[in-house]
């Protein structure tokens, strides 16, 4: 719906992009989509049905039929609650894998539009501002150096009680991110119309306030 008001962030991985699309939604009384975990779902409903990540067209009738129902921090899978199981670095890289399927990312389009209902709505993902959203008032790239986002994934992990390793997040991370931006469909990458939100230096409440304040500025 091309009239609801979208604000539409897209970055690497662990820069804050859920954390702070999250608050911003939640100040401005919007509504909030998490892509990532719609290519997470999809990646867990693969490797539960024993299909393999690469096979796109059992992959893409997975991800169209998709039985998933969002309430507010939990998801269901299936009537089957997975928000835990799809947060981990395997169904990180599973996501990406099956993200780089091009009748994926299409089986998967008209679900995220759905999305934007009245108020508005604040979407973060990889391809927010460039594909599912383009005509968005407002959309930013956020980011932070590789050393910054694997420490915040790291101490992400270790504050959920989970075995960490610096070493390897970097190395998972970094192997990611290039998967996603070197891909031909809907690459990671920061469009000419986003704002660039350097976070290295920022936290989560400075971010949040330069995104309310980008948008008061569009919508004032
Ligand atoms: O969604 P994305 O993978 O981009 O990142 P996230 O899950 O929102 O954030 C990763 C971690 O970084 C979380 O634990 C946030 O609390 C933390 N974070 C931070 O420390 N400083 C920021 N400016 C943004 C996020
Ligand atoms: O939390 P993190 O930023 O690490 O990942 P995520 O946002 O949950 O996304 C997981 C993977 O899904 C990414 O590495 C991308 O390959 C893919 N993805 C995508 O292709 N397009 C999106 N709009 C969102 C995620």
């Amino acid at each position: 719906n091309n009239t609801i008001p979208v604000i539409a962030i897209d970055g690497p991985s662990a820069s804050g992009k859920g954390t702070v699309a999250q608050r911003v939604a939640q100040q401005l009384g919007f509504h909030y989509l998490d892509s990532g975990a719609l290519y997470r779902l999809t990646a867990l409903a693969a490797q539960k049905q024993g299909v393999d990540w690469s096979d796109e067209s059992s992959v893409t009738r997975l991800a169209a039929a998709l039985d998933v129902v969002f309430e507010g921090e939990t998801i269901l899978l299936a009537g089957e609650d997975v928000s835990q199981s799809i947060r981990t670095e395997e169904m990180g890289y599973g996501a990406s894998k099956v993200a780089a399927l091009p009748a994926v990312r299409d089986a998967l389009l008209q679900r995220q539009r759905d999305f934007a209902r009245a108020p508005g709505l604040v979407a973060d993902g990889r391809d927010m501002g460039a594909v599912v959203f383009p005509s968005a008032p407002l959309k930013i790239f956020l980011t932070a150096t590789a050393a910054v986002r694997a420490e915040r994934r790291y101490k992400q992990l270790l504050g959920r009680g989970e075995a960490a390793d610096l070493a390897a997040i970097t190395a998972d991370l970094e192997a990611r991110d290039e998967r996603d931006r070197a891909r031909a469909v809907a690459p990671l990458m920061q469009l000419p119309d986003a704002l660039l939100l350097e976070t290295s230096n920022l936290n989560i409440e400075q971010a949040v306030a330069q995104v309310l304040a980008w948008w008061r500025e569009r919508a004032g």
